[in-house]
């Protein structure tokens, strides 16, 4: 049995930061030891709701504090390469939020950079790390229920425009692609995997980021997936699979807790499997850190370094299709 406390840091103290702090406190041997946001009222504040010990007005004295184990980096994705390269020449593991990097080259770059220092890096890809996913891809790999035939997933919800906010702002690697529609794209990539031909085509905001991206992945056999994200209404954010003898529905919202699955057999038969699961959905994906730095891993058995290069390669091939360049 595993006794190694993990002294957690956070940077970056917006809306996802609190989220996943809420759910640290649920994680076994997890200790958040400091928090750091560009402002340090900011900062202490964050770090009285959550019992942080430390908290820090600038990220670089976070990154560089030897206290810390482990960094969650929760900053918009323009900033994601910078402040993983910066925690892992310090030996600090890194947990980074989706978007991993704003394209294949970044990614690559953070990678490296893992490699050469030997330290852990993994993309917060919390979905790949909930019970209703994992069940879902079980299915699929042990073909319960025949081959997939195709994938629909969507993700979808009214944002008012606003230039000031990090979803419409280019600068800031705004769109409905990068945020959202990344959750569409990993379950094709997941359940299905690499796509032989892609389409896609977008609506562009005023801002000129994707305020709704529509894409189509076709695979050998004819076996199809259709993806759709958009910031221009809410949509039902589920993701069906046709497969040789069922339809696999992950219910709203199909990438967290509590997404159930419906399956229907062809004969009609309807069979619902519920995830109770009383935490947010972040924790699985902190447990599986903790346990990867208990093997003195650098890359993570789930989200892969090939998986999270697969997953911008196929971001990066869509923005190319919609003409969209940061
Ligand atoms: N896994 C999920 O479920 C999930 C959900 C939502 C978002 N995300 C991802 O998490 C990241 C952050 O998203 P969020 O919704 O938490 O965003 P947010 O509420 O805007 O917070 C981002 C934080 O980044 C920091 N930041 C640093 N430089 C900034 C700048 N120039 N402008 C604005 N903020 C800056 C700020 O923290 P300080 O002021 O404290 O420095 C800000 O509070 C994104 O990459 C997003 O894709 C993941």
């Amino acid at each position: 049995m595993q006794s190694k406390i993990y002294n957690w840091g956070i940077i970056g103290l917006g809306k996802i930061a609190k989220k996943f702090a809420t759910d640290l406190q649920s994680v076994e041997r997890a200790n958040l030891k400091a928090v750091a946001s560009r402002s340090i009222e900011k900062a202490e504040d964050f770090a009285q709701d959550f019992h942080a010990e430390n908290f820090y007005g600038s990220y670089t004295e976070l990154i560089n504090s030897p206290e810390i184990d482990v960094i969650y980096i929760a900053t918009p994705h323009v900033f994601h390469k910078e402040l993983t390269v910066e925690c892992l020449k310090a030996k600090k593991a890194v947990l980074c939020e989706k978007a991993f990097g704003m394209n294949k080259a970044e990614v690559e770059e953070m990678i490296a950079t893992a490699k050469k220092e030997n330290v852990f890096l993994m993309e917060a890809l919390w979905t790949h790390f909930t019970p209703h996913y994992n069940s879902v891809l079980e299915i699929i790999q042990q073909k319960k229920y025949g081959k997939v035939k195709s994938l629909t997933a969507d993700f979808g919800f009214k944002a008012p425009l606003d230039f000031n906010k990090r979803l419409f702002n280019k600068k800031l690697g705004g769109g409905s692609l990068l945020d959202i529609g990344i959750y569409p794209v990993f379950a094709a990539l997941t359940c299905i995997g690499m796509p032989q031909k892609i389409d896609a085509s977008a609506q562009m905001s005023s801002t000129g980021i994707d305020e709704e991206c529509v894409i189509n992945f076709e695979y050998k056999n004819e076996v199809t997936a259709s993806l759709k994200s958009t910031l221009l209404e809410k949509t039902p954010t589920e993701c069906v699979i046709e497969l040789e003898n069922a339809t696999v529905k992950l219910t709203s919202r199909f990438h967290q807790p509590p997404s159930k699955i419906e399956i229907t057999l062809t004969n009609g038969d309807t069979q619902t499997i519920d995830f109770p699961v009383h935490t947010l959905g972040y924790n699985f994906e902190a447990i599986h850190v903790q346990e990867m730095l208990d093997l003195n891993r650098i890359e993570s058995t789930i989200m892969t370094f090939e998986k999270s290069l697969n997953l911008i390669s196929l971001l990066d091939e869509i923005r190319n299709k919609i003409g969209l360049t940061y």
